[in-house]
C-alpha cells in the first residue's frame, strides 16, 4: 500500500451515457433499469457523521492532529515497521476506534438499500469501522480493502489471537502478545508496508463490470485502492459524493461531482429516486431515533465533537510516546552505567596485576 499524487482535470463535451452531468440524470439512469451493477467505493468521509474522524481533513483529520507529535510521520501509527518497535500509539487509537461504539450513517444505509434492491455489484471500502456490515450490507458484497478489526494475529508466527482476549486488551488499552511466541498481536488491518487482502485483487474486476460507480468520502490518495475508479469502462457514469474534488473525477464526460457532505448528496439522490421514506426507515431501524437525531445535528457541532475527541486522543498518544522515550533513556543510561563499571573493573584488575608483578 502506498501513496501517489492525484491529478485533477475537467471534461469538455456532452456525456456519452447520461442525459446530462447531473444527479437528476444519474437518478433517471438508475430508474431506466440500465444501472443494475452498481459498484460503490468508500473512504473515511462516509463515517464522519457517525463521529469517526477521517485522516486528512485539515482540522478534523487524524493525521493533521498527529502531525504535532514526535512521530517520524503521522501515518507511522499505521506503518508496520514502526508498529514492530512502537505498538502503543496504535493501541491508543484502537481503543477509540474499535467497532461497537459508532452507528452507520444514512449513506451506509443507502448502500444496504442498493443491495436489498439487487443493484449492488460490490462495495469496496477502505474503512476498518465495519459500519457497512452494521448497516446490513451482505458480507459477500463487501471488500474490506484495508482489512478490518474482525480478526487479529501474531505478526511473527501468524497464529490467530482469540477475539474475546483481543477485546479485553483493547478495552484496557494495552498491547496484546501472542499466546504461542509472545510476538506482537495486530488486527488484520492493512498497514503501510503490507499487502492488501487477497479479496481485493480477486474482486477488483467488478469495477470494470460496473454500469455505475459511486465514490463516497475518500481523498483517493492511497494506492492501489485509488486506482479503482480508473478501472470503470469509458462511458460508465462515475459519481463523486465528497467534500472536495479528488483523483481524476471530473475528467470523463459522464463524471458527476456532488460536492458537499455525502449524506446530503445521498439523500438528494434517494429523493430523486423516490426512495426517501424507504431509506429513512431503513436507517432509523438500524441506528435508532436517538442516534439518528445525533447525526442530524449541524456539521459545526459534530466537527467540534470530533475535534475534542482528537485532542484527547492526541494527548493520550503523546503520553505513551513520552513514556516510551523515558524508558529508552533509562535503558540507554543503564547500558552506559554498565559499560562504565565494566571499564572501571578492568582498570582495577590491570592495576592489581601490575602491582603483583612489581
Ligand atoms: P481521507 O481522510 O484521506 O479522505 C477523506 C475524504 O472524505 C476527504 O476528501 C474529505 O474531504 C472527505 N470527507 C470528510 N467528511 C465528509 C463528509 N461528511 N461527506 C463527504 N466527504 C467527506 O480518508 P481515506 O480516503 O479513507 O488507511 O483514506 C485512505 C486511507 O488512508 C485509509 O484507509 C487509511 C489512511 O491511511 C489505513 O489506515 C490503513
Amino acid at each position: 500500500m502506498g501513496q501517489e499524487e492525484s491529478h485533477l482535470a475537467s471534461a469538455a463535451g456532452p456525456p456519452a451515457t447520461l442525459e446530462e452531468r447531473s444527479l437528476e440524470a444519474v437518478a433517471d439512469y438508475i430508474k431506466s433499469g440500465n444501472a443494475r451493477r452498481i459498484v460503490v467505493l468508500t473512504g473515511a468521509g462516509i463515517s464522519t457523521a457517525a463521529g469517526i474522524p477521517d485522516f486528512r481533513s485539515p482540522k478534523t483529520g487524524l493525521y493533521s492532529n498527529l502531525a504535532r507529535l514526535k512521530l517520524p510521520y503521522a501515518e507511522a501509527v499505521f506503518d508496520i515497521s514502526y508498529f514492530r518497535n512502537h505498538p502503543e500509539p496504535f493501541y491508543v487509537l484502537a481503543q477509540e476506534l474499535y467497532p461497537g461504539k459508532f452507528h452507520p450513517t444514512i449513506s451506509h444505509a443507502f448502500i444496504a438499500l442498493l443491495a436489498e434492491k439487487g443493484l449492488l455489484q460490490m462495495l469496496f471500502t477502505q474503512n476498518i469501522d465495519c459500519l457497512e456490515r452494521a448497516a446490513g450490507v451482505p458480507a459477500d458484497k463487501i471488500v474490506e480493502a484495508h482489512g478490518s478489526f474482525a480478526t487479529q494475529r501474531c505478526i511473527e508466527c501468524r497464529v490467530e489471537f482469540p477475539d474475546a482476549e483481543m477485546r479485553a486488551h483493547v478495552t484496557r488499552g494495552d498491547v496484546p502478545k501472542c499466546n504461542e511466541c509472545k510476538g506482537l498481536v495486530k488486527p488484520d488491518i492493512t498497514f503501510f508496508g503490507e499487502a492488501l487482502p487477497r479479496d481485493f485483487s480477486e474482486k477488483s474486476h467488478n469495477t470494470a463490470m460496473a454500469d455505475l460507480v459511486l465514490i463516497i468520502g475518500t481523498s483517493l490518495t492511497v494506492y492501489p485502492f485509488a486506482s479503482l475508479p480508473e478501472m470503470a469502462r469509458k462511458g460508465i457514469p462515475r459519481v463523486l459524493f465528497n467534500m472536495e474534488k479528488v483523483g481524476s473525477l471530473g475528467s470523463r464526460l459522464d463524471d458527476v461531482l456532488e460536492l458537499g457532505a455525502c449524506d446530503d448528496g445521498i439523500r438528494k439522490l434517494a429523493e430523486l429516486l423516490g426512495w426517501t421514506d424507504e431509506l429513512d426507515d431503513t436507517w432509523r431501524n438500524i441506528v435508532g431515533n436517538e442516534d439518528a437525531e445525533k447525526q442530524l445535528r449541524s456539521q459545526t457541532v459534530r466537527d467540534e465533537e470530533i475535534e475534542d475527541e482528537l485532542q484527547k486522543l492526541t494527548g493520550e498518544i503523546e503520553t505513551v510516546l513520552k513514556l516510551e522515550e523515558e524508558e529508552e533513556k533509562k535503558e540507554e543510561k543503564k547500558d552506559a552505567d554498565e559499560e562504565k563499571s565494566q571499564k572501571k573493573l578492568s582498570r582495577q584488575r590491570m592495576s592489581t596485576q601490575s602491582k603483583k608483578r612489581k
